[in-house]
């Protein structure tokens, strides 16, 4: 059946009134919610063609064992440990809650309660069913007061219960601590206490999984389970942002292509392999926890989209989904390897594959980006949240180690597309922050000339046994520019396979593959500090005692910038300084007027701000509270940096 468009807004629109009427504030306890929606999961519910598809928890799920190497975690577990976990956001006072529940049996009730603890009473805050196939309940409490921490706990019948803490928003921290994550290889069972231990020390204020948090494929709610396990003990008590990738939908790849059937083997035609209703199991299961939707239309077929804002402690975060709406390189370009993905021929020209017509984040998340760019409100610095790296910046991949120029299973490609996203991530100072690669590193990006781009930190693989990845440029020489007293061979400027500028500032090589103590297994801790408007970039080895400090990090890290220094066009002159009272950090934008193009939407590190520019001719400046709306000056002329004259601006 196909929906149209304004099907699609109707039946989200009837969703989420539903939605917000069952669980608008609840000062009182919320009725029982009706039960239409409740189905216990049947053999096969992704039809008879799919039998593989979350088998372990679906059907008899009590009877199933599962067979193979690697074993995931039983799912019959005692009746009072049914809720496993939950995840939460809290953004706009709206707080959003996933619980994640094992399998329930025929006859137990599929409701559970969320409850918070007021005083020393425990307050029974709303009801929710239990939505399968995947076994997650959802809370969508609004007018939540983010300004204190607040105990909860999600129960289920009279024994069973996961408690934590909604914390507060940390506003008045001068840093926050970012943990970034990806990658957590499902071929390494069993729980994740060196990490977890860890990741207490570094007490980051939001966790990111970028994705890959399981590799079962084909058993996500066993593998999701497996994960929630694994790191319940860190997400308890923080907010938590999860994205799914390639594997955790059960694809080797993805270029999502705006929803289409994939039908080739390895998927490079684009599209999704399994049935829409497992694709929208997955995202209900990671991301329904997350702000609402910014554009909540469905892709084609009906998968849902996520892409969306969150801030936490003044940091404001846009988080992507890289690979829904890109285009697959099967059938639109030469084949120039031995996939239609990887690139071998080193004759070949990277111009000739950045063809008119392929998307990357497509022009809804564009659209999204650059407006998200501009709204300040609520937040001093910027960081965008993805999947993959807008670079390939490996060299060997796989446990034989083997040579690829190119792989277009990265932001690299399409590079017009990749232009575009980062001009969008420049203009706004942000950082951005992906996993997917199985190799640590951060860039420097280049989109005209070496530099003048973004930084990005690529996290490690939380457990690299999956598929290791090393940096190693064919010469073993150093590129331009290295990194000054850095203790890697192999930093400075250079052209990914793709032929895009990036400069190499630090990486993470496994030494050993046979060894997981020397495997390059780790995590990112990211601090972003506001009094100094600096981003520092930490990489930790997975067995390293966070206490011992910077020495127990990888080799070549930290890594410390400048937020300013996210865009590095070279500054040819300089426009009025705008000095505002003294309480007042403002919004400032500048615009070339020859071109309209706008040059940066950004926030004053203080109360004044000399905004420089990259050529000659005139701009306007735009300058407001959380946006660029209150005042405009036209015509602007730039100068030298000390001749340029000072202006007094009230707003
Ligand atoms: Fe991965």
């Amino acid at each position: 059946m196909n929906k149209s468009r304004r099907d699609w807004l109707r039946t989200i629109a009837a969703a989420s009134m539903s939605l917000y009427s069952r669980f608008a504030i609840a000062k009182e306890i919320q009725p029982k919610p009706r039960d239409l929606s409740w189905k216990f999961p049947p053999e096969n519910p992704f039809g008879a063609e799919f039998p593989e598809l979350d088998s372990l928890t679906t059907g008899s799920w009590w009877k199933k064992t599962f067979a193979g190497p690697y074993p995931p975690p039983s799912m019959n577990v005692p009746r009072h440990e049914v809720v496993a976990f939950a995840l939460y956001t809290i953004d706009r006072s709206t707080l959003k809650l996933t619980a994640q529940l094992f399998p329930l049996m025929p006859d137990e009730s599929h409701h559970v309660r969320l409850e918070i603890l007021r005083g020393r009473r425990w307050q029974e805050l709303a009801q929710a069913a239990v939505v399968t196939p995947g076994w997650s309940a959802h809370f969508r409490i609004e007018n939540w007061d983010g300004t204190r921490d607040v105990p909860y706990r999600v129960r289920h019948g009279r024994r069973a219960s996961f408690a934590g803490i909604l914390r507060r928003d940390p506003i008045d921290k001068d840093e926050i601590v970012v943990a970034n994550m990806s990658c957590n290889s499902s071929r390494t069972p069993g729980l994740r206490r060196e990490i977890v231990d860890n990741l207490r020390l570094h007490d980051p204020d939001l966790l990111f999984f970028a994705g890959d948090q399981t590799y079962r494929h084909t058993e996500h709610t066993a593998g999701w389970l497996e994960f929630g396990l694994q790191f319940r003990d860190i997400l308890r008590d923080r907010p938590t942002v999860t994205i799914p990738d390639d594997h955790d939908v059960g694809q080797p790849n993805l270029w999502g292509e705006n929803g289409k059937r994939s039908s080739l083997r390895g998927n490079s035609d684009g599209g999704y392999i399994y049935p829409v209703e497992y694709v929208n199991m997955v995202q209900r299961q990671q991301t329904w926890h997350l702000p609402d939707p910014h554009d909540p239309v469905p892709v084609e077929r009906g998968i849902g989209v996520y892409f969306t804002r969150l801030r936490v402690g003044g940091v404001d975060f846009a988080i992507l989904e890289d690979r829904k709406f890109k285009t697959g390189p099967a059938q639109r370009l030469p084949q120039l390897g031995p996939r239609p993905d990887h690139i071998n021929d080193s004759a070949y020209d990277p111009r000739s594959i950045d063809k008119p017509g392929l998307d990357l984040l497509g022009t809804r998340q564009m659209k999204f980006l650059s407006d998200w760019g501009e709204d300040w409100s609520g937040s001093l610095m910027k960081a965008v949240l993805s999947q993959t790296a807008f670079c390939g910046a490996a060299h060997l991949h796989g446990p034989r180690q083997e040579r690829l120029l190119a792989d277009l299973d990265c932001n690299g490609w399409p590079q017009q597309g990749r232009a575009e996203a980062l001009k969008a991530v420049r203009r706004a100072w942000a950082v951005h922050l992906c996993g997917d690669q199985h190799l640590a590193v951060v860039v420097k990006h280049g989109i005209d000339q070496f530099g003048d781009g973004p930084y990005a930190f690529s996290s490690p693989a939380l457990v690299n046994s999956f598929y290791p990845r090393w940096w190693r440029p064919a010469d073993d020489r150093p590129g331009a520019n290295p990194v000054l007293a850095s203790t890697l061979e192999w930093t400075g400027d250079y052209h990914d396979g793709l032929g895009n500028k990036i400069s190499m500032m630090a990486y993470a090589n496994p030494a050993d593959i046979a060894d997981e103590k020397r495997r390059g297994d780790g995590y990112g801790i990211v601090r972003f500090q506001k009094r100094s408007d600096e981003v520092t970039f930490e990489c930790w080895p997975r067995f390293s005692h966070a206490t011992e400090g910077r020495s127990a990090q990888f080799s070549g890290w930290p890594i410390t910038i400048k937020r300013c220094d996210n865009d590095g066009r070279r500054v040819t002159g300089w426009l009025p300084e705008f000095v505002f009272a003294s309480e007042i950090r403002p919004v400032i934008q500048v615009i070339d007027e020859s071109t309209d193009e706008v040059l940066y939407t950004v926030r004053a590190r203080d109360n004044r701000f000399q905004p420089r520019v990259y050529s000659s001719g005139t701009f306007a400046v735009k300058i407001g509270i959380d946006a660029p709306t209150a005042l405009t000056f036209a015509g602007l002329e730039p100068r030298s940096q000390a001749a340029a004259e000072v202006r007094v601006v009230s707003i």
